[in-house]
């Protein structure tokens, strides 16, 4: 197991260009499986969650080619329907398999999906979407047996915009007959991304981006070669480390509207930012002042996958932060961590009132979940000496060379073996 070793305190400053986005591989790597021609993915983020995707994706009988960044998946042999119980426990985005095995295979059977511990996580929207396409459902034992004859379009409503299981149902209609409408469909830009993969592969898929997706099965898909968008989320964790411990910092690759709600808040927090394209230009002189409230959101709104990195950023701000997760019912585990550096937070429920402190200074500190990890690691590049941040395994799930891209912009971090 590893671990960092963080000498708080420096300012940051240089250029990181982000990976695509994980939250876009993770599904197009699912729907590699729609086509028996080959499917190139481009810009392929070395981290961990792609890593078992694409080892679920060799137990169903693709064949993947690695070159560089990218990765071919061949699925014109795979011949299982079955997504291994050991790797579902890795990953919660291996449930985005049903969707796209069901419409290869007609029939699916998963375990309950894992991944990082951040909430309850249900699945029920991807389950009732998919009863919606004319799926028959099991579940006995831990799994989920899927299985349906004709997949058949529907009108689906989302009671909440679900991104997993927009992402699902999308897949599972993009060869039934007729034409499946999503209502209340999640609006955030991987969804866009999936859409304009899938239509490259010859789908008929419009409106995602907007809360309605419609849906027109077609008969056959065909390969493709893509390069998905970049990870707002990567982007966002520098920007917040390069305000919270001051510098300028240049972010490329990552269309600024879809980071706009971060952006928001860190000119309120008093960044200066310019944005053109797909580059992002912050700079902060590392003594920002709180905003009163940050509520996570659905997209357009500010992202639950930033709650914590920007919570890191509120321990030091001058003034108190009402934070509030919408989203995820325990997303706060790593508040605990963040108070052994000094942090005064208060969490009640759903809600984290920050109130910034002077300084935090250096200790050692657990991960617990992917978000929660970076934002140790923020708070401990911010604190006054020394500090450790054990068990990056979590980090690993979503940062690719997260210690490499930090140390380019000054930061003084270390990964060593324990
Ligand atoms: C995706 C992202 C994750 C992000 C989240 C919210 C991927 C691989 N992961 O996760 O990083 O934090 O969106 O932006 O893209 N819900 C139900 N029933 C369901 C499905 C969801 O009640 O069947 C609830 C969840 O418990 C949660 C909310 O809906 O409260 C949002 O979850 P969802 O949008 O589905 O998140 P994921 O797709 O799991």
């Amino acid at each position: 197991m590893d671990k960092y070793i963080v000498n708080g305190g420096e300012k940051l400053s240089g250029k990181v260009r982000v990976h695509s986005a994980k939250n876009t591989v993770l599904p197009l790597l699912a729907a590699s499986v729609l086509t028996d021609e080959p499917v190139t993915i481009r810009q392929i983020p070395p981290i961990n969650d792609v890593e078992n995707m694409l080892r679920i994706l060799a137990e169903l009988g693709c064949v993947i080619t690695r070159q560089r960044d990218s990765a071919v998946i061949d699925s014109s042999n795979a011949a299982s329907h079955e997504i291994p119980a050991r790797l579902t426990k890795e990953l919660r985005s291996s449930v985005f398999m049903l969707g796209s095995v069901l419409t290869r295979f007609h029939r699916a059977k998963i375990s309950y999906p894992g991944g990082c511990d951040i909430g309850l996580r249900p699945i029920d929207l991807h389950l009732s979407g998919l009863q919606r396409l004319g799926v028959e459902i099991v579940e006995k034992d831990g799994y989920i047996e899927c299985e349906a004859g004709k997949l058949k379009g529907a009108d689906i409503l989302l009671d909440f915009p679900s991104v997993g299981a927009t992402e699902n149902i999308m897949l599972a209609a993009i060869k039934a007959e007729g034409m499946t409408v999503i209502r209340n469909a999640a609006k955030e830009p991987e969804i866009v991304d999936l859409q304009r993969f899938l239509n490259a592969m010859g789908a008929k898929v419009r409106g995602a981006g907007g809360g309605t997706i419609a849906v027109e099965g077609v008969k056959r898909l065909h390969g493709v070669d893509y390069t998905p968008i970049g990870d707002r989320i990567e982007a966002g964790t520098y920007l917040i480390a390069t305000a919270s411990c001051g510098g300028e910092i240049e972010v490329e690759g990552v269309f600024t509207e879809n980071i706009a709600a971060l952006l928001h808040k860190l000119r309120e927090n008093g960044c200066k930012i310019h944005t053109k394209n797909d580059r992002i230009v912050l700079w902060s002189d590392g003594r920002l002042k709180s905003v009163n409230l940050v509520e996570t959101m659905p997209f357009p709104g500010f992202p639950t996958d930033m709650q914590s990195q920007y919570v890191a950023l509120c321990c030091t701000a001058k003034g108190s932060t009402l934070v509030v997760e919408n989203l995820f019912e325990t997303r706060y585990r790593y508040v605990a961590e963040l108070k052994r550096m000094g942090a005064d937070i208060t969490v009640r429920g759903r809600s984290a009132l920050v109130r910034g402190v002077e300084k935090l200074h250096g200790a050692s500190v657990t991960a617990s979940d992917l978000r929660g990890g970076a934002a140790l690691v923020i708070a401990t590049l911010k604190a006054e000496g020394q500090s450790s941040v054990m068990d990056l395994s979590y980090i690993d799930r979503g940062y690719a060379d997260f210690e490499g891209k930090l140390r380019a912009i000054g930061a003084k971090i270390k990964r060593v073996r324990v």
